[in-house]
C-alpha cells in the first residue's frame, strides 16, 4: 500500500485506538501491583491525602518505585492527585475508588480479576498452540493464584446478596433450607457459596462439586476453618452427582459456560433433583447474537478476550468440548438446553447484577 492510499488522520486515530488497548493492559498490570502491594489499602485507610514518601513509608516500599506507580495511576485518573504550589504531590482515593480498589467486603470490590492477571496473561504463551489444535486449558492451568483470583472476583457480591436477595427470590427455597434440605453447588470454586448456605442453614447438607483441585483445596480449608460438619467438597469425576432424584436445591454460579459438556451436566442435574426441587442457574448476562452483544454490551471485547484466555479455553479443554465461552449462554440458549435436559419450568429472576443473570429452573 502506498502512502497516498492512507488517510493520515484515520491512521493516527487508529494507532491511538490500538495503543489505548495497550494502555489498558499496562495500567491493569499496575492495578494488580497496587492491590498486591497494599498500596490501595494504605491510601484508603488514610484519613488525609498522602505524599509519595508517606505512602512508601506506610507500605514499606521503595519510594522511587511508588512514585512512578502513582504517576501511572493518577495519569490514568484512577487515583486523585493534588499538586501544591510547592510542587508537592498529594494522593488520595475518592470514596468510590476506595470501594472498588480496597474494600474486599463491598459488592463492588473489583480486584479479583486483577489478582489473577499474571496467570491470565501467562496463558498467552500456550494459546497459539490451542488455536492450532483446538484444545484449551482448564482452570487449574492458572495455578493456585488463579483460584484465589476467581474467589476474590465472586465472593464480594455473593457475601452481600446470596442469603438476603438471591435465595429468597426462589419459590420456597428458604423454607426448605430452614427445615433441612439436600443441596449441591456445581462448579463451587473455592466453596464460598456452599459454606455460606451450610452456615446459615445448619439443618441442610451441602456438597460442592468442582474439577479444580486448587479451588477444592481452598474450599476444604474454609470448611475446616469454620468447623462445619454439614458441607463437603468433591470432584465430580470421582464422586458424581447422585442419580436418584434426592436433592432439593442445586446451585450453579458462573460455571456452566466454562464446562466442556454443559448439556450432560444439565441432564445430571435433572436426574439428581427431586420432582419438586429447584435448580438456581446463574450465568453471565449475554445477548443472543454477537451483533447484539457488540452493540449493547460495553464490556463485550473484555468478555470475548477473557473467554479466549479463560472461559472458552476451559470449555474446550478436552476434545469435543462444547466451548460455550463467557457470552455463550444467553437466556434463550439456557432455556433451550434446560428443556433438552428434561426441565419443564424456567423463570428469569428479577435480580439486578452488572454481570450475571439469575434463573429458577424446575423439573
Ligand atoms: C468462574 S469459576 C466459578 C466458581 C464459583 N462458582 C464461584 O462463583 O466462585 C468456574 C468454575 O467451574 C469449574 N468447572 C468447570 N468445569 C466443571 C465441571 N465439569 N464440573 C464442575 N466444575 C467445573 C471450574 O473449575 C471453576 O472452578
Amino acid at each position: 500500500m502506498s502512502e497516498r492510499d492512507l488517510d493520515l488522520n484515520a491512521l493516527k486515530m487508529y494507532s491511538f485506538l490500538v495503543f489505548t488497548k495497550l494502555e489498558g493492559a499496562v495500567t491493569s498490570g499496575m492495578i494488580h501491583l497496587g492491590d498486591r502491594l497494599g498500596l490501595y489499602g494504605a491510601l484508603a485507610s488514610s484519613p488525609f491525602a498522602l505524599s509519595c514518601a508517606q505512602l512508601a513509608g506506610k507500605t514499606s516500599l521503595h519510594q522511587r518505585w511508588v512514585q512512578e506507580w502513582l504517576h501511572n495511576q493518577a495519569a490514568a485518573r484512577l487515583i486523585e492527585v493534588t499538586i501544591e504550589e510547592s510542587g508537592n504531590e498529594l494522593y488520595s482515593l475518592t470514596p468510590e475508588a476506595a470501594v472498588v480498589l480496597a474494600d474486599e467486603n463491598h459488592p463492588a470490590f473489583g480486584m479479583g480479576m486483577f489478582h489473577r492477571l499474571p496467570q491470565t496473561m501467562e496463558s498467552l504463551r500456550a494459546l497459539p498452540e490451542s488455536f492450532r489444535t483446538g484444545l484449551g486449558y482448564d482452570y487449574d492451568s492458572h495455578g493456585p493464584e488463579g483460584a484465589v483470583g476467581i474467589e476474590r472476583s465472586f465472593e464480594p457480591w455473593s457475601r452481600s446478596y446470596l442469603l438476603p436477595v438471591v435465595l429468597p427470590a426462589l419459590d420456597g427455597a428458604v423454607e426448605g433450607l430452614m427445615a433441612g434440605a439436600q443441596v449441591a453447588d456445581i462448579g463451587c470454586g473455592a466453596g464460598g457459596a456452599a459454606v455460606r448456605i451450610a452456615t446459615a442453614f445448619p439443618r441442610s447438607v451441602v456438597t460442592g462439586y468442582d474439577i479444580s483441585r486448587f479451588a477444592l483445596d481452598r474450599a476444604v480449608a474454609k470448611k475446616a476453618e469454620q468447623q462445619l460438619s454439614n458441607v463437603s467438597f468433591v470432584d465430580p469425576r470421582s464422586t458424581p452427582l447422585p442419580e436418584d432424584e434426592s436433592l432439593d436445591l442445586i446451585t450453579a454460579f458462573d460455571c456452566i459456560h466454562d464446562m466442556t459438556h454443559p448439556q450432560d451436566v444439565m441432564r445430571a442435574i435433572r436426574r439428581s433433583l427431586k420432582p419438586g426441587g429447584i435448580w438456581l442457574l446463574v450465568d453471565i448476562k449475554a445477548l443472543d447474537t454477537f451483533a447484539e452483544n457488540m452493540a449493547k454490551n460495553p464490556m463485550a471485547s473484555l468478555m470475548y478476550g477473557i473467554s479466549v484466555m479463560s472461559c472458552m479455553s476451559s470449555a474446550m479443554s478436552v476434545a469435543g468440548g462444547a466451548g460455550l465461552g463467557t457470552l455463550g449462554l444467553p437466556e434463550s440458549k439456557a432455556r433451550a438446553m434446560a428443556e433438552d435436559a428434561g426441565f419443564s419450568r424456567f423463570r428469569k429472576l428479577d435480580i439486578e447484577h452488572s454481570l450475571n443473570a439469575f434463573y429458577e429452573v424446575r423439573p
